[in-house]
C-alpha cells in the first residue's frame, strides 16, 4: 500500500506523516505495511501537470492526500491568480494523474468557502459563497474533483509548526506592551492538526467518497481563543482584549467570513466520534509546546 501526500511539510502534511510513523497507535486507520511519498514543492511543483505526473507514475500510490495549497489568505487576495493557480487549477493536475492511474484522491479545503451569514454550524450541504479570493480558489478547487474523491473541509488549523495564532500568541507574550487584541467578531472552529490528521487518515484509506466537515468540537472567536491560550499558558486571561474587525491595525487585504463554525454531520452520519473539544486539543499543542 502506497499513499502519495502533497503539503508533507505544512502545518497538516506534517501530522499525517506523524500518524503514518505510528501505525501501531493508528491500527485500523493506517496499515503497517503503507510507504508514504511525500515530496517537497521543490521536488513537485503541483501547479505543473509534467512534474504531478512524473511523480504519480514514479510512485505509483494507491491513495493520494492533497494538503498544499496557497494558505496566506491575505496574499491569496493579493496576487489573485496565485491563488487560483495553487487552490484551483493544481487540484485539477492531482485528480487527473489520480484518475490516469487509478489512486484514490483525498483533498483538503476548508471553512472559508462559506459567507459567514449564518448563525447555525455550516453542513455539508449548505451553500458556499466565498467572500475572499482565497475561499473562492478554494472552492473552484474542490469542481475539479471526480464523484469518486473525498473532500475534507476543515478550520483554523493550528500545530507545533507553521503559522498560526498558538504560536503567534506564544512569540507575543512577554514582548509585547499592553493587552494583545484580537478580533472577536469572527467565530470559527478552532482546530487542531494532531487530532485532524487520523480522521483524514481514515476517510482517505476507507475511500470514503464525497464531502465531509473535519473539526475539533465547538466554536471561538479569535478573542475567545486567544484568552484560553493564555489560561493554558499560566497567563492572566485580561492580557488580551476584544476589539472589532473594523479596529485592526493594519486593516487586512482581505475580509474573512463573521461565522464559519462546521458541523461534522457527515462524518457522524458514517458513525464516527466526534473529535475532541477545541480546548482540549489546545492543551495537548500547548504541552508539546511549552
Ligand atoms: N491553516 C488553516 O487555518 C486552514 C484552515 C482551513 C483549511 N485549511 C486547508 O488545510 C490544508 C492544509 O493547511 P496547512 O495549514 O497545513 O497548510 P500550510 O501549513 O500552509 O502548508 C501548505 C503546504 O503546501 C505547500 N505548497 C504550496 N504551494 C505548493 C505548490 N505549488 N506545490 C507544492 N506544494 C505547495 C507548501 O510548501 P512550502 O512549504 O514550500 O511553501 C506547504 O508545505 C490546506 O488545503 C488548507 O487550505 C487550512
Amino acid at each position: 500500500m502506497r499513499a502519495l501526500i502533497f503539503g508533507g511539510q505544512g502545518q497538516l502534511g506534517r501530522e499525517l506523516l506523524a500518524v503514518a510513523q505510528q501505525s501501531d497507535k493508528y491500527r485500523g486507520i493506517v496499515p503497517q505495511s503503507i510507504e508514504v511519498f511525500a515530496p517537497t514543492r521543490s521536488q513537485c511543483d503541483i501547479t505543473n501537470i509534467d512534474q504531478v505526473r512524473t511523480v504519480f507514475y514514479s510512485v505509483r500510490p494507491d491513495v493520494v492526500i492533497n494538503c498544499a495549497a496557497l494558505t496566506d489568505v491575505d496574499l491569496c487576495e493579493q496576487n489573485v491568480p496565485s491563488a487560483y493557480l495553487a487552490n484551483g487549477y493544481s487540484v485539477r493536475n492531482l485528480q487527473q494523474a489520480a484518475r490516469e492511474i487509478g489512486a484514490h484522491f483525498c483533498h483538503v479545503s476548508t471553512d472559508y468557502v462559506f459567507d459567514g451569514n449564518a448563525d447555525e454550524p455550516y453542513r455539508e450541504w449548505d451553500k458556499t459563497n466565498p467572500i475572499n479570493h482565497y475561499g473562492a480558489s478554494k472552492l473552484f478547487g474542490e469542481t475539479q474533483l471526480d464523484p469518486d474523491s473525498t473532500t475534507i473541509r476543515t478550520a483554523w488549523l493550528n500545530s507545533a509548526t507553521g503559522k498560526n495564532v498558538v504560536r503567534t500568541v506564544l512569540d507575543l507574550v512577554g514582548k509585547t506592551q499592553g493587552p494583545l487584541r484580537f478580533v472577536n467578531d469572527q467565530i470559527g472552529s478552532p482546530s487542531f492538526a494532531h487530532d485532524i490528521a487520523p480522521r483524514v487518515w481514515y476517510l482517505a484509506m476507507s475511500r470514503c467518497r464525497g464531502l465531509y466537515h473535519v473539526t475539533n468540537q465547538g466554536s471561538a472567536s479569535w478573542f475567545e481563543f486567544v484568552s484560553e491560550i493564555l489560561v493554558c499558558l499560566g497567563r492572566d486571561r485580561l492580557g488580551v482584549e476584544p476589539i472589532a474587525t473594523h479596529e485592526l491595525i493594519p486593516q487586512r487585504s482581505a475580509i474573512r467570513p463573521k461565522y464559519s463554525v462546521l458541523s461534522n454531520f457527515a462524518t457522524s452520519s458514517l458513525g464516527l466520534d466526534d473529535l475532541p473539544d477545541w480546548r482540549s486539543g489546545l492543551a495537548h499543542l500547548i504541552g508539546q509546546l511549552a
